[in-house]
């Protein structure tokens, strides 16, 4: 497999030599917002191990460029955990993403909510992840950098600034709890009440890997949700992945704006 120096180098001979600062990762419906990189796309088939991503809603590209006077490579697309039962899908990515000169990671979801004041079109900071699946992307690495603290994986500068960012434009950004369930089939009533009761705010699919390894990595990790339904049993809507394509883009909106200003203040 191509590793990640020489795929970094790939890069930036299509995209420049000048160093990425801030990674981004785009979540179900939120594909479209790389396309508002001023840069270059380079398709995730052009580069040897990346994820090959069969999930509709997603924009398997990896943009290369700037985004509001900061240089940044936005993954139009991930790999989740349910496509193939790995949990590491994201890791050379990540380690590509490193290899470009980046320090911080913004990761974007869907994402059901467990909480009746944040419902469907608003969007989350999560303040902390509950990894509920008990899978682990770093299962089989041999040294002891193993072993991530996990306290405050979830930057506090960088939330800090994202928080700041909503304030300035007078959005809400909630905080809350992340639940990361594996998928692909939603959660039943009952294991939201589970959840609920655990202390989380908010279930998805993905990040809570990806959040791991970036730790793992030595990269700055934030992430936000965009709610795009009551989690199961809160409400009468039917749940279902059309659903959560439909309504998105109610969320990215306030996303885009949100890491537009973030971006505007990035250090
Ligand atoms: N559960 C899990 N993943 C999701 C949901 C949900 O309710 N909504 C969007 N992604």
């Amino acid at each position: 497999m191509t590793d990640a120096a020489t795929l970094a180098t790939l890069i930036r001979n299509r995209a420049g030599s000048e160093p990425v600062r801030l990674g981004l990762i785009l979540g179900s419906g939120l594909g479209h917002l790389a396309h508002a990189v001023d840069g270059v796309a380079i398709p995730y088939t052009d580069l040897p191990g990346f994820p090959h991503v069969g999930v509709s809603g997603h924009n398997p590209n990896l943009h290369v460029g700037m985004l509001e006077g900061v240089r940044v490579a936005v993954f139009g697309a991930r790999e989740h955990y349910y496509e193939s039962g790995n949990p590491r899908a994201m890791l050379l990515p990540l380690q590509v993403l490193k290899a470009l000169g980046a320090e911080s990671l913004l990761l974007t979801n869907a994402a059901g909510s467990m909480r009746p004041d944040i419902p469907p079109g608003n969007v989350m900071l999560l303040s902390d992840h509950i990894n509920y699946s008990g899978l682990n992307p770093l299962i089989g690495e041999k040294t002891d950098a193993r072993f991530v603290p996990m306290t405050d994986a979830h930057d506090p500068q960088m939330r800090r600034a994202l928080e700041e960012a909503a304030v300035r434009l007078g959005i809400d950004l909630p905080e809350g709890v992340y639940c990361w369930y594996s998928g692909p089939s939603f959660e039943t009533p009952a294991e939201i009440r589970m959840l609920k009761l655990l202390g989380g705010d908010a279930v998805g699919m993905s990040t809570v890997p990806e959040v791991i390894l970036a730790r793992f990595l030595g990269l700055r990790v934030a992430a936000i949700s965009t709610i795009t339904n009551m989690a199961a049993g809160m409400s009468d809507e039917q749940i279902s992945h059309e659903h959560t394509k439909a309504m998105a883009p109610l969320g990215a909106a306030k996303l885009e704006q949100i890491l537009r200003e973030f971006l505007r203040s990035f250090r």
